[in-house]
């Protein structure tokens, strides 16, 4: 695993094999769904900085146990490979260790799966210390999981020889009690930073800008569209997590709000469940979000299932309804112009309707920047200010500024549970400072509250 950045540098040439399940034999043509997965495999390969040099699919009738797929294929990407010399090769399957080792003889070059390039691609972005752990820890298991598979590989073949031992299997045992010894360890720093992570995002909060999050599935566009919204800005340099989280920068609303604009991890189809829990580690900043900005590639063949997975996610997550949703429909360019026209008409004339734009072409951005404002300023923030019983006057200010969603006369003086919009949640807490608690959730309207 690498600290470099997705892309910065150039890390070799790589083959990518996407294999496609056949239930009616492997003489039917390619189907659309087998091009767009291998599309997407290219594409996740290119994403740990490696330049694609050979693209094969496979169409799979029956799974081969030694190699996964066929004689005829391995050997054809074998000649291919003698040719054109890839330094790896990205098989997008789930293999089993004797398949891994097999590829890599016939083929001569590391061979990826699955699993192992989006654990790659984790590493690279995880940017939180629990999203660092929770990669590591997945790999750590990954790696386990093949060594006692090997294991139970070797255990079967010395069965045959009748003796016991051998040191293949000491160093199997070794190895298996070091990542043992190493996942105990990161499970004790993860429970530690679950604990402290409560205290960070308060103080992160101090922060006095609002946080608009990019969610969507890897390839939607969302860094191209980080790039361009956030290009040239300067308040970026303000911000002093700005040079700690490349992530995350500052973004000028055509209004004057200053906001934060912060960048996730990309959702991926078919994400290996050993992999889910580092995936929702990446994207926990989401919940930091006032507003979550949901960025489609509507050219995409699967845009509508791929919806549907990232909505189900955000709400696995606990990010309800409530929170200032927007969706982006992103690469309109790629579009016929009379369905393109029509999403850009919809999109100025109803407030919930999705905004379409081109990150490549900047169209559909002023539309867009005016919506994440008045997201952000009409959003309105639940909050708790306790005054002494004599402050009559502030009191006064109170009731003036926000609604009073309830009121508790206690001991330790008045508290009042109030909703405001944020400019006037920001005064309150220039004017009354620790005397303010932030509810973590941000209600719509008066109406919606928690307690
Ligand atoms: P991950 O980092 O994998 O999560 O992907 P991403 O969502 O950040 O996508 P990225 O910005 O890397 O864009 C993916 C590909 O789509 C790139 O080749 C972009 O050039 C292309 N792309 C992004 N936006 C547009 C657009 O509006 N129109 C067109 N035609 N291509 C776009």
């Amino acid at each position: 695993m690498s600290d470099d950045e997705p892309g910065e540098s150039h890390r070799g040439t790589a083959f990518v094999v996407h294999v496609e399940p056949k239930s009616h034999g492997i003489d039917a043509p390619v189907d659309r769904d087998a091009v767009s997965r291998l599309a997407e495999a290219v594409s996740l390969t290119e994403a740990i900085g490696v330049t694609v040099t050979g693209e094969f699919s496979v169409p799979l009738a029956r799974a081969v146990p030694a190699t996964l797929m066929g004689r005829g294929k391995v050997e054809e990407i074998a000649a291919a490979a003698r040719g054109i010399g890839p330094e790896i090769a990205v098989v997008n399957a789930q293999l089993s260790p004797v398949q891994q080792r097999n590829l890599e003889r016939a083929w001569k070059v590391k061979v990826l799966d699955r699993t192992a390039l989006i654990l790659e691609i984790f590493g690279a972005r995880a940017r939180t210390k629990e999203g660092r752990l929770q990669v590591e820890l997945a790999h750590l298991t990954y790696q386990r999981s093949r060594l006692v598979r090997s294991w139970t590989h070797l255990e079967r073949q010395r069965g045959g020889f009748g003796f016991m031992g051998g040191p293949g299997e000491t160093q199997i045992e070794t190895d298996r009690r070091l990542i043992g010894e190493r996942i105990a360890k990161i499970r004790r720093e993860l429970e530690g930073v679950k604990r402290t992570r409560n205290l960070q995002r308060r103080a992160r909060k101090r922060v006095p800008f609002p946080v608009i999050a990019l969610v969507g599935y890897t390839n939607a566009g969302k860094s191209t569209l980080f790039n361009a919204l956030t290009k040239s800005e300067v308040f970026a340099k303000d911000l002093l997590f700005a040079t700690l989280d490349p992530t995350m920068r500052g973004l000028k609303l055509p209004g004057g709000t200053k906001a934060v604009l912060s960048d996730t991890v990309g959702f991926i189809a078919d994400l290996p469940h050993e992999l889910v829990a580092a995936f929702r580690a990446t994207l926990e900043e989401v919940l930091e979000a006032d507003v979550i900005a949901h960025v489609r590639d509507i050219s995409h063949l699967e845009t509508a299932s791929q919806k549907i997975d990232v909505l189900k996610v955000l709400n696995e997550l606990g990010v309800g309804e409530e929170r200032g949703i927007v969706e982006i429909l992103n690469k309109i360019d790629l579009l016929a112009p009379d369905r393109c026209d029509g999403l850009v008409v919809r999109g100025a004339t109803r407030d919930d309707a999705p905004m379409a734009v081109s990150a490549l072409t900047g169209e559909g951005f002023d539309q867009l920047l005016r919506r994440l404002e008045a997201m952000l300023t009409t959003a309105n923030i639940a909050f708790r200010l306790t005054l002494n019983h004599s402050d009559g006057e502030g009191l006064a200010w109170a009731y003036r500024h926000a609604s009073v969603l309830e009121r508790s006369d206690g001991e330790a003086g008045i508290t009042l549970r109030l909703s405001a919009s944020r400019p006037e949640m920001e005064r309150f807490e220039a004017k009354f400072h620790d005397g303010i608690i932030r509810d973590h959730d941000v209600v719509d309207g008066f109406s919606s509250t928690t307690s």
